[in-house]
């Protein structure tokens, strides 16, 4: 591996072998997200508890301002909205490699939807992402998307996560499931997981937990903590549970005494 690929992997995957990533990259197929309508002043009291920060291109150059010193993980698929039900989450590539350089960014995210009928076009974009990124040195975050009528278990996840590493990716992106460390286990890269929709504060800090005890490397959450009720104190608990190995119960103390202090 190049020097420049090391480098930018050890600015995502912290020296304990943890990451905690912050996703704000939502607006690129769902508009103005509950909880990122105003994505700066959201992202801002975030920052000293997050490791990477991934966004799409317009909301780093339009909410980001540049000398924010965080690891950019840069969303690098789109092309399809919520409204488009038949098509949801049909990706290709919405940004070029010499765009993330310019942008200065640590890795680019791309979503692949095994199983859809488009599977082939999301994997090819992928693949072509992954050749030019990988050319310049910056690594390939693959989020295995999971499209409607496909369930999010090991059987499935484990797939998806295994193609996209087999196909070039330097890390996958996932959901937690029942019997994770299957996932985890038939995937050489590391995994992170991703938050999914709200859940109790309660319950997320639990499956992070589950999630990291599996082997995942960490997470990449992003509604779980922006649409918190206490925001900071959420990532504050989920970075103690990535990075200092606290319990749930522990970590949602934490969270319940972030207000009073
Ligand atoms: C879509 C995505 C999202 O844009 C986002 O990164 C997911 O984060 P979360 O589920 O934690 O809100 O990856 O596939």
């Amino acid at each position: 591996m190049d020097w420049g690929m090391k480098n930018r992997l050890s600015r995502i995957i912290k020296k304990d072998g943890h990451t905690v990533m912050l996703a704000v990259d939502h607006g690129y197929f769902m508009g103005p997200t509950t909880g990122l309508e105003k994505l700066d002043e959201t992202v801002k009291p975030l920052l000293p508890y997050a490791d990477v920060l991934m966004p799409t291109r317009g909301a780093l150059r339009n909410y980001i301002p540049p000398e924010t010193d965080i690891p950019i993980c840069l969303r690098v698929s789109g092309g399809t909205s919520i409204l488009n039900e038949t098509n949801l989450l049909h990706e290709g590539i919405v940004c070029s490699i010499e765009d993330a350089i310019r942008l200065n960014v640590s890795a680019v995210a791309f979503s692949i939807l095994v199983g859809q009928p488009f599977e082939r076009d999301t994997i090819l974009g992928f693949t072509q992402i992954i050749d030019e990124a990988n050319r310049y040195g910056i690594p390939v975050l693959a989020v295995t998307a999971v499209g409607r009528g496909l369930g999010k278990d090991a059987k499935y996840l484990s797939l998806a996560s295994r193609m996209a590493a087999e196909l070039g990716a330097s890390m996958v992106k996932t959901y937690y499931c029942k019997d994770f460390e299957k996932v985890v286990e038939t995937c050489p890269v590391p995994i992170v997981i991703a938050g999914g929709k709200k859940i109790p504060e309660k319950d997320a800090l639990e499956m992070a937990y589950n999630a990291l005890q599996a082997g995942a490397i960490g997470v990449d959450m992003g509604r779980n903590i922006f649409q918190s009720t206490d925001p900071v104190g959420m990532i504050k608990a989920v970075n103690a549970v990535v990075h200092k190995k606290y319990t749930p119960k522990e970590a949602y103390e934490l969270f319940k005494s972030n207000k009073k202090t």
